[in-house]
């Protein structure tokens, strides 16, 4: 188990993640192995004489809290959560959030940016948080974005490093093992072009387990089993073995009916054109995939482009 609390961090940082294996599954007690995007959300604090402002500009966010009381933006319910829990909702201010990584994208966005912002109100109001607290508080926005989140993108938004990760039950806490990767990871990451939300994919998986509950927790059980060995092949850099984990792994994914028609096309491009392993990531139904490219991440990604994908490197030290 990893000593979290001796890590050192930018303050304003959120990271994005990508989910190598393990993926709706680990929302049932199983594990999931993820890695994070470094330095996915950077937020800044400035006083404002005027009430409090969110200003998001790559993805055109501009919003006023309260001006809309009865339609408020998305993003309102996650930063009232945030102030009223840090007592800051008496301050006027702006907050700039300088965001790297897309939205619904099944890159930890939403957890991603909730760290970023209470780390940049713990910087600008001085409030001590330790990573525990943001840690906590991102999980209680995941709540509202993903309505029964396992937990995972928050820990890696929080701490920004490789992990094994396995939900407490009731009120234990998580799993949380940090890893040490055998070589830098070469991955792809893929965007279909749709916009997926994955508290929408969580719950049509819950609505098919209930109807065939056997059935998912063998596919349950198998995720888990493969997201285990996957830890092995990161350790020890077997990258044969982890493309060969994340194919087998996406197999299971079809049968949970969380991939789509972009997904498969860029999954087909990347494996004809040298890819290991490739995959969806996060909740799926659109979003992103994964691709593992030893050598080759430029072709991938060369390949994906002319089938009209955007696609871009991430090499995951450490
Ligand atoms: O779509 P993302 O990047 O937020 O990942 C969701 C991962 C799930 O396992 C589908 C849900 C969860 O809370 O773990």
């Amino acid at each position: 188990m990893a000593d979290l609390e001796n890590t050192t961090h930018d303050f304003s940082v959120g990271h994005g993640k990508v989910i190598l294996l393990g993926e709706h599954a680990v929302v049932y007690g199983r594990h999931a192995l993820a890695v994070p995007v470094r330095l996915a959300v950077k937020a800044n604090i400035t006083d404002s004489d005027d009430g409090i402002h969110i200003y998001i500009p790559s993805w055109g966010t501009q919003v006023q809290l309260q001006q809309s009381p009865d339609n408020p933006h998305p993003m309102e319910e996650t930063v009232t959560l945030i102030l009223e829990q840090l007592g800051l909702m008496d301050q006027q201010m702006k907050i700039e959030v300088n965001a790297n990584v897309n939205r619904a994208a099944g890159m930890g966005s939403s957890a991603a940016l909730a760290v970023g912002i209470v780390r940049a109100l713990n910087q600008h109001y001085q409030l001590n948080l330790n990573d525990h607290r943001v840690n906590t508080l991102a999980f209680e926005c995941e709540k509202l974005a993903h309505g029964n989140p396992s937990g995972i993108d928050n820990t890696v938004a929080t701490y920004g490093y490789p992990i094994l990760f396995k939900k407490g039950k009731k009120n234990e806490p998580a799993l949380i093992e940090k890893l040490t990767l055998g070589a830098p990871l070469p991955l792809v990451v893929g965007y279909s072009g749709v916009e997926s939300l994955t508290l929408k994919m969580v719950a049509r998986v819950a609505a098919a387990r209930k109807k065939n509950p056997a059935i998912y927790q063998q596919i349950f059980d198998f995720i888990d089993s493969i997201t285990l060995q996957g830890r092995d092949a990161l350790q020890t850099g077997d990258w044969q073995q982890l493309g060969e984990l994340m194919n087998v792994c996406q197999g299971l994914l079809n049968a949970l009916q969380v991939s789509c028609w972009e997904i498969e096309e860029m999954i087909q491009v990347a494996r004809q054109n040298g890819a290991l392993g490739a995959k969806v990531t996060g909740g799926g139904g659109g979003g992103a995939f994964i691709a593992l490219c030893p050598g080759n991440q430029q072709t991938v990604i060369e390949a994906l482009n002319e089938a009209g994908y955007q696609a871009m490197e991430v090499t995951v030290n450490g």
